[in-house]
């Protein structure tokens, strides 16, 4: 169970190792600070229904209550240690796993964990405005829970800079809370965390496909030799899942809400719709073309030789590496789809790829699902995944002119044609004009239907916030 008696949360005897104590502490009042600027907008929100991580079985491991946001009890939380384990791939398969930093892996495992614990308060950072146009109580305080656990992801990452990297992790932790989303001269790493989120639309979105490269770094993470940053990363996907429930439902009920409006106007007319408050189903195409493609930036070029030596070292292997066969991989080859045809790269170097495609996998379940809702109403529309060639900044398809079907385009076509795949300025103003604050128990927003059921067996005209 975890200490709540102690000013820093713990399961990780923080009591017994004063000096890392005093450093977290220290660091403590500079995070209260920076979520006090850059955390959500909450201003006259007294208390917030939130659920707070009391153990880390994956039983009965949170517990609900109201809580005054400010007081929110960010702590550090790891999966319990698993005996004997030993590393799982690559060449040091089936040595002890290390409970230090091995020196000469230092700076790799470093550059990871950074890159990591740079999204969490950036996510945050992103999604700062959206509680003055909730579309619902219920929704503000998914709002909420989703932006306080990413505060403990990051809390999660400085704990492991701070226990085992130094100085060089102490200053990296304090970097953490300097560089801001969007920043002009000190940006987020990754630059889909530099993307602004100004609608609940893109919110969802971004739960969905974002927060769900999240589920597929920690996975691989969780492989990792270094223990503490697997135990780490188990337990942080455990909090991890209700954001992109978040996500997927949050689609499927602006979904709903468009085909229960399609049905009794019997039109798919955007414009009639719109008039009407609902999104039109190829709108919502758009915005899923936009964070599918920038979220499938964040796994890396296709080939690296970065990947590789994370793979080979045993520091970062492939997502349930349990369900393949071979986990050392060194004498194997990957045909890899490239703008020249296909291509033999050592396999090593294609883990990037095999991630991706995972994650590609997963996302459409949630599109299943939609499309699901779809015909059961009787419409014709399918929502789809763009090609993962469409709108790529980085690997071997960067800066290439396909179009979402992955067709290869004139740069004058894909210009023009870009404002009808992704949303344009008209589609940003439409949907900004949309998010209008409802913050009455049990009352939603025009646009989106009420949940099929509240948190934790609430109802979904409960008081998930309650106000000054
Ligand atoms: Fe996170
Ligand atoms: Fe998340």
């Amino acid at each position: 169970m975890i200490d709540y008696q102690q000013k820093i949360p713990n399961n990780v005897n923080l009591n017994t190792d004063k000096s890392l104590q005093r450093a977290l502490e220290h660091w403590q009042p500079k995070f209260l600070d920076w979520w006090g600027d850059l955390g959500p907008v909450a201003s006259k929100v007294k208390d917030v229904y939130l659920r707070t991580a009391v153990g880390v079985d994956a039983k009965g491991w949170a517990d609900y209550g109201y809580v005054n946001m400010p007081d929110y009890r960010w702590g550090i939380f790891l999966a319990d240690k698993v005996e004997n384990r030993t590393i799982g791939f690559g060449d040091n398969i089936g040595k002890p796993v290390w409970n230090e930093v091995p020196g000469e892996l230092r700076s790799q495992l470093r550059r990871i964990i950074v890159t990591q614990g740079d999204t969490e308060p950036a996510s945050v950072e992103q999604q700062r405005l959206l509680s003055a146009t909730c579309p619902s109580l219920y929704d503000l305080r998914n709002l909420f829970q989703v932006n306080v656990e990413e505060g403990r992801h990051l809390w999660a990452m400085v704990y492991l800079l701070h226990a085992y990297f130094g100085r060089d992790g102490r200053e990296e932790a304090e970097e953490l809370l300097f560089r801001h989303s969007g920043d002009y001269d000190n940006p987020r790493i990754l630059e889909t965390f530099n993307e602004p989120i100004s609608d609940w639309l893109s919110f969802f979105m971004f739960t969905y496909f974002t927060d769900r490269d999240g589920k597929f770094q920690l996975k691989s993470l969780a492989e990792s030799g270094f223990d503490p940053l697997s135990r780490t990363c188990k337990f942080m996907l455990t909090e991890e899942a209700h954001h992109m429930f978040v996500g997927e439902t949050g689609i499927a009920r602006i979904i709903k809400k468009t085909l229960e409006t399609m049905q009794s106007l019997k039109t798919d007319d955007p414009d009639l719709l719109n008039k009407n408050g609902v999104i039109d189903l190829p709108l919502i195409q758009k915005y899923l073309n936009f964070w599918y493609s920038s979220s499938l930036d964040l796994f890396g070029s296709e080939s690296s030789s970065n990947a590789a030596f994370s793979f080979a070292n045993g520091i970062k292997g492939r997502p349930d590496e349990y369900s393949f066969e071979d986990h050392v991989c060194n004498n194997t080859t990957y045909s890899l789809d490239t703008p020249d045809g296909l291509k033999e790269i050592e396999y090593r170097n294609a883990i990037n790829e095999i991630t991706r495609n995972a994650y590609s996998k997963d996302c459409l379940i949630g599109i299943k699902r939609w499309n699901n809702l779809i015909r059961k109403s009787g419409f014709n529309f399918e929502f789809t995944l763009p090609s993962t060639k469409f709108r790529r900044s980085i690997g071997v398809w960067q800066d290439l002119n396909f179009n979402p079907s992955g067709e290869k385009v004139d740069s004058s076509v894909y210009t023009k044609m870009m404002s009808s795949w992704i949303p344009n300025e008209n589609d940003k103003k439409f949907i900004n004009s949309l998010m209008v604050r409802v913050d009455t128990p049990g009352k939603y927003a025009s646009w989106i239907s009420s949940p099929d059921r509240g948190i934790n067996n609430q109802t979904t005209d409960f008081d998930y916030i309650r106000f000054n």
